[in-house]
């Protein structure tokens, strides 16, 4: 690998090689968020820290642990943004954008940034998609949220996801089930793994999803958030899972699911893949009413969802999903002897603007190693041009594939490729 300076753990360079992959699920992306009406927002990839700290939870594993946070030259506290819907409400009240339409519905895709141990589908900067529907209280919202992440999974060919979903009702039945929870764990308090511990105290809902076998027996039996949740959150929920049933969206219900991050209220939900072991979610989501406020403003109701984008590839290429191969090149020309390099680099540049894709290759190299170029580039049509074909007049178009040629007049030679080429 020599002594060059590598790239940073836990980020990764996307090569020309696999762009396409990446081309084709940002296409999809765009296409599915026109057709349920959103529209793309971006924001800066740093932010004030307290954006992070007061949205998404100072005592969250994201903000005490994960988050790139440095001081600039000016001394000012600043956090590559570890996630969008901080951001994203941090800019719909800067705008005022309830203003211009009571819903507003927004989509992204961005570098996010996280400083967790790197494994297989976790780096530290990592890419969400996401979509975010602000205004609107009603559980039809929840629902077009779910539906929509899961109509771009399935627009990608992402068979074997799991749905599941659950209600952590409003502020009040969170406060009831925390101090209920928390007397139940209380004579459990040391046999939970360390990081329960630390959790038992600043955010006891959290050892509910813990995934160690120990803490898991302990909390089998705990008491649930559904258990405290009031008739208007009930309502809201059972309408959720309604709509989803009648679109043909399926779903499991886990009850002990809460999410990592402080602003969810009632519908919350995650879209797993078995394919993916440890790091198995690809999409995760849930109405947050509360983060507004806790931003400064008053109430405003939303919800949204975010997906991995790594994951999902990972996902894609596990299952060996086929991704559509970029188009190639339409033509390459092998050009012996500089009179010929300089009449396939003019048809070249001319063949360009009428939209026909075309290369040469720039080494000077003999024939044979031209040839093996325009195979490797997977070029659909080759011209052979040297001397001889400048004094006939003609040069020889070959089919790649199809081992036809034909001769081209030299004169008129882009004007025979436009008809060919665009009929
Ligand atoms: P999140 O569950 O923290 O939610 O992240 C969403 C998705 O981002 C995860 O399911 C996973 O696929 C991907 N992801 C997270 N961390 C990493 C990582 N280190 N490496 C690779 N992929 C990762 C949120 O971010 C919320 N903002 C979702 C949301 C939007 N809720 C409401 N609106």
């Amino acid at each position: 690998m020599g002594s060059y300076i590598q790239n940073i753990k836990g980020t990764a360079d996307i090569l020309p090689d696999d762009i396409y992959k990446w081309h084709f699920l940002e296409k999809t992306i765009h296409d599915t968020m026109r057709l349920f009406n959103y529209n793309e927002m971006r924001t800066p990839l740093f932010e004030k820290t307290d954006l992070f700290a007061r949205g998404i939870g100072e005592l969250t594993d994201i903000v005490s642990k994960e988050m790139y946070t440095f001081l600039d030259r000016g001394k000012k506290s600043l956090t590559l943004k570890p996630e969008m819907t901080a951001p994203i409400m941090r800019a719909y009240l800067q705008h005022s954008m309830q203003s211009k339409t009571l819903v507003t519905k927004v989509f992204y895709i961005s570098p996010m940034f996280r400083q967790e141990n790197p494994q297989a589908g976790r780096q530290r900067q990592f890419h969400q998609f996401g979509a975010e529907s602000i205004g609107s209280e009603h559980p039809e919202t929840d629902a077009e949220i779910i539906i929509l992440a899961s109509e771009v999974f399935k627009k990608v060919g992402l068979a074997d996801t799991k749905l599941t979903i659950n209600t952590l009702g409003d502020a009040v039945a969170r406060n009831k089930h925390r101090d209920t929870l928390k007397s139940f764990l209380k004579p459990h308090y040391n046999e939970l793994c360390k990081t329960c511990q630390d959790r038992f105290e600043t955010n006891p809902l959290r050892i509910l999803d813990c995934k160690n076998p120990g803490c898991r027996e302990i909390t089998a039996d705990a008491p649930v958030i559904i258990e405290f949740i009031d008739t208007e959150s009930k309502t809201h929920y059972e309408r959720v899972k309604e709509i989803l049933k009648s679109n043909g969206i399926y779903y499991f219900e886990n009850p002990k699911m809460v999410r990592g991050l402080d602003y969810y209220t009632h519908t919350v939900f995650e879209i797993s893949s078995t394919q993916l072991g440890a790091q198995d979610a690809i999409c995760g989501g849930g109405r947050y009413n509360l983060l507004a406020r806790e931003l400064g403003s008053k109430d405003v109701p939303a919800v949204g969802f975010a997906a991995g984008m790594e994951r999902t590839l990972l996902v894609l290429e596990k299952n060996d999903t086929s991704i559509p191969e970029p188009l190639p090149l339409d033509i390459f020309f092998i050009a012996l002897g500089d009179s010929a390099v300089s009449w396939a680099q003019s048809q070249i540049y001319a063949l360009r603007t009428s939209a026909i894709s075309c290369d040469m290759d720039y080494m000077k190299r003999s024939m044979k190693a031209q040839m093996r170029e325009a195979n490797r580039q997977g070029a659909r049509f080759t011209v052979i041009v040297g001397d001889n074909e400048l004094q006939s007049g003609n040069v020889i178009l070959k089919d790649m594939e199809g081992s036809n040629q034909i001769s081209v007049n030299l004169t008129d030679f882009v004007s025979s490729m436009e008809q060919k080429f665009h009929g």
